[in-house]
């Protein structure tokens, strides 16, 4: 069994995003992104969408069962052969929620991988952050775009996430350090947390998750 089924952690801003659409060219794995599929649920204004809509604007998370549900769902369509999970699990119950149903698949995660930065680092970082329509990742100062304000691989233009004023940053990180925190432990515990230090440069950050997956995966085949 050498499929890669791996889940990225760390607190908003750490560069979970920027650091999977890498990923999953590297190693062919669909992305499943929570925050990018409520949002769409948001913006076509979906049954899910209306429920998810006031937590996402304050800052807090969406009901468990809500979320847990959205994601099997997209694990059973596209991640047959392996996947990588950006922003779920949030809580320790979408943790159990997602190993219960790996389990019942005769699957298992292959590791969490924790991209950890300070508090001080994710508040630069996602005050400066600009992104596409399609989720493409800018800095107005750490990673500008060609053109100001346009992407440079669709040309679509650059917008700032609702959430990423500075109020709601704040409360984006209480809840993190609260609920998805303890996390850290949870899988720990379990052996299956890798840790990369995400106040390093971009690339160097990815070459280091690159390598640990590599290493990961001839394991698994061993
Ligand atoms: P989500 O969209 O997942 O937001 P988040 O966790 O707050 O994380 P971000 O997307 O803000 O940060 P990121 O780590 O991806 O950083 P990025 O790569 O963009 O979730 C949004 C909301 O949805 C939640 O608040 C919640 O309400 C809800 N939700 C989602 N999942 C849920 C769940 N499981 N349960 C319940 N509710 C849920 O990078 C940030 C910036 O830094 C960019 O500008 C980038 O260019 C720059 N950058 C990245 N890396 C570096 C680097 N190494 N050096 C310098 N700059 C860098
Ligand atoms: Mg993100």
């Amino acid at each position: 069994m050498s499929e890669l089924n791996l889940i990225l952690l760390g607190p908003p801003g750490a560069g979970k995003g920027t650091q999977a659409s890498r990923l999953t060219e590297d190693f062919g794995l669909p992305y499943i992104g929570t925050g990018d599929l409520l949002r769409r649920h948001v913006a076509e204004e979906t049954d899910l969408g209306k429920q998810a809509q006031e937590q996402m604007d304050n800052g807090g998370l969406v009901a468990d069962d809500l979320v847990i549900a959205m994601i099997l769902e997209k694990i059973d369509e596209e991640g047959d052969d392996g996947f990588l999970l950006d922003g779920f699990p949030r809580t320790i119950p979408q943790a159990d929620a997602l190993a219960g149903a790996l389990e019942k698949r005769n699957r298992r995660l292959t590791a969490a991988l924790l991209i950890d930065a300070p508090d001080e680092t994710v508040i630069k970082r996602l005050s400066g952050r600009r992104q596409c329509s399609d989720g493409h990742l800018y800095h107005v100062e750490f990673d500008p775009p060609k053109h100001e304000g346009r992407c440079d691989q669709d040309g679509k233009p650059l917008s700032q996430r609702e959430d990423d004023e500075p109020e709601k940053i704040k409360k984006r990180l209480e809840t993190y350090h609260e609920q998805t925190e303890p996390l850290k432990d949870y899988y720990e515990e379990r052996g299956l947390l890798r840790r990369f230090d995400g106040t390093q440069d971009k690339v160097k950050v990815h070459d280091h998750i690159r390598a640990t997956l590599a290493t990961l995966r001839l394991e698994e085949r061993l």
